[in-house]
């Protein structure tokens, strides 16, 4: 089959930020612009002819166009075998499982994850590496360096693959072969996590669930593990076939965008435990009976309990947490006498520390939390986790999170994000307190006084190398924190993020309502930044 070079020129805007690139589909549908950022992939790569390249999506809109696409590129550049989920599906979880598992060089993953979908909706593109996770930082520069440069590209005049159909084509001198997008998955879910005692508290009749893939990825890998392997009731996953335009929603498992869970579970006769999942399935939302679980809580109560799960019994090499998320985790890693590392935003800086074994289990704020069995976070790994210790615990949610609180504090946290303000006035805010930082630190504000205000910067423990400008920081004496920074994965405009934290140890303070418990701190951060004044903005968009 002869390759052929298609003459191109280069765009000016495919840097990938914190998760790959991500645009609106119609950037990705002008002619070239999917096939030029592929091309500068490869041309980052070094000796992967014959290797094998695991390809797969969140399925929507563009995603089987854009495999297609990328198959012919791949066989033309010389991967000798590809593994592509069945319809072009791969969660990005499962996609890190299938790289490792059959010692890939890399992956492909499509998606933009839980941003909205459809021809007017967002895609997205990013590669993995072989160790399963996000291409670091010096690769993604490589590639947006090579973007810039870009003359050619290679492909091959084939005809579409037929992805509905497991078992191997050939293309030229690559095979391709159609894979069950679950099954890898499943197996190493079973692996790490008591499957017979989950059945057994399934089984028992009085515990019920329920489960929202957002017509997302998750559906078939929930309806596989969850109703299939562990025996919940047909139709406990809900919204369980995933659409290109995920059924017009916005798949991003929060109080906000997952309401219709959050209604079910606050509602009368709710359910006992209720989680969501997000586009291509790496995030997650617990919610106990009238109860929600925040994800950096949810990180330390897995932490706290990690040695109760067959996977983690041996006990954590360590923790990691990235800077915004709340400090929970860290009480737990200071009383089990282990690391726990502060890391910048993104799923990316866990890969060192994972691949070091200096740590098993990390998270972030945003509803992700993972641990070394793969390279990416994992939306169904943290539902399998918490209901495996539910089986062990035989405990409300609500009473093993109560619980924790009171042997190590709370940390009340919340995230206001001030979505689609106006760029330069997002980055001037950020700029004014930038140049405030050096001056922060001694001043009182009512009864808070900062300790430390600084843009956070972080030198990798395993490499040595260096990211700055992660998000201003103003910590104050007694645990609280305000935390600013600007999103990387938005496609207009820009979100302001400001992250507040607040550490209650009495356990008699612990059952205030979050955001009036954080009432001084979010004055302070407006009275800080000017937020009101900067972006016209009196209220956030979302609060999580
Ligand atoms: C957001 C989250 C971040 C997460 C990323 C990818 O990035 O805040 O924690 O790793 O999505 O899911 P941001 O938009 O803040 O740059
Ligand atoms: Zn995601």
């Amino acid at each position: 089959m002869n390759v052929k070079q298609v003459s191109t020129t280069p765009f000016d805007d495919q840097r990938p930020g914190t998760s790959g690139l991500r645009k609106k589909v119609r950037v990705f549908r002008q002619p070239h612009y999917l096939e030029n950022f592929v091309q500068s992939i490869f041309d980052s790569l070094e000796g992967f002819r014959g290797r094998t390249l695991v390809l797969g999506g969140d399925g929507r809109y563009y995603n089987r166009q854009a495999v297609q696409t990328i198959i012919r590129m791949a066989a033309a550049n010389g991967f000798g075998r590809l593994l592509v989920g069945r319809d072009g599906l791969l969660s990005t979880p499962a996609t890190s499982c299938v790289i490792r598992k059959h010692k890939a060089f890399g992956g492909i993953i499509l998606s933009a994850s839980h941003n909205p979908a459809g021809p007017d909706g967002d895609f997205g593109i990013k590669y993995n590496t072989g160790n399963g996770g996000p291409a670091p930082e010096p690769l993604t520069e490589a590639i947006y360096r090579n973007s810039l440069a870009i003359e050619r590209y290679l492909s091959l005049d084939s005809e579409d693959i037929d992805l509905g159909a497991p078992g191997e084509t050939r293309l030229g001198d690559t095979v391709v072969e159609i894979i069950d997008p679950v099954a890898d998955y499943a197996e190493l879910m079973e692996q790490l996590f008591d499957f017979n005692r989950i059945h057994a508290l399934i089984n028992t009749g009085v515990f019920h669930m329920r489960f929202d893939a957002m017509h997302a990825v998750t559906g078939p890998y929930a309806v596989e593990i969850l109703e299939n392997r562990l025996g919940l009731a047909p139709g406990s996953v809900v919204n369980a076939v995933p659409r290109e335009d995920f059924g017009g929603g916005h798949p991003d498992p929060n109080l906000v965008y997952a309401r219709e869970l959050v209604d079910c579970l606050f509602g009368s006769g709710a359910p006992d435990f209720g989680a969501a999942s997000d586009g291509d399935g790496d995030r997650n939302m617990i919610l106990g009976r009238r109860f929600f679980v925040t994800p950096s809580d949810s990180l330390a109560v897995l932490a706290a309990n990690a040695h109760q799960v067959p996977g983690y019994r041996l006990g954590l090499a360590g923790v990691a947490r990235s800077m915004p998320t709340s400090r929970a985790v860290d009480r737990v890693a200071e009383t089990l006498g282990i690391e726990c590392y502060e890391t910048p935003t993104g799923w990316k800086f866990f890969g060192n520390l994972l691949d070091a074994n200096r740590i098993t289990l990390c998270g972030e704020e945003s509803f992700g939390t993972g641990s070394s069995h793969l390279r990416e976070k994992d939306g169904l790994w943290a539902v399998l986790f918490w209901l495996n210790l539910l089986a062990v615990r035989k405990e409300s949610v609500a009473d093993i999170v109560t619980g924790h609180w009171r042997r190590f504090g709370r940390n009340y946290y919340s995230r206001h994000d001030y979505e689609g303000v106006d760029a330069a006035a997002a980055g001037e805010l950020m700029e004014a307190l930038r140049k405030q930082t050096g001056t922060l630190a001694g001043r009182r504000f009512g009864d808070l006084e900062v300790s430390l205000a600084d843009d956070f910067a972080y030198t990798d423990p395993v490499d040595g190398s260096v990211s700055e400008h992660q998000g201003i920081r103003v910590l104050f004496g007694d645990g609280a924190r305000i935390v600013y920074r600007l999103s990387g994965t938005g496609t207009e405009g820009a979100t302001l993020r400001v992250y507040l934290e607040r550490y209650e140890p009495d356990p008699g303070r612990q059952q205030q309502d979050t955001q009036a418990a954080l009432a001084d701190l979010i004055h302070l951060a407006d009275a800080l930044a000017g937020i009101r004044e900067r972006t016209g903005r009196d209220r956030p968009t979302v609060i999580t």
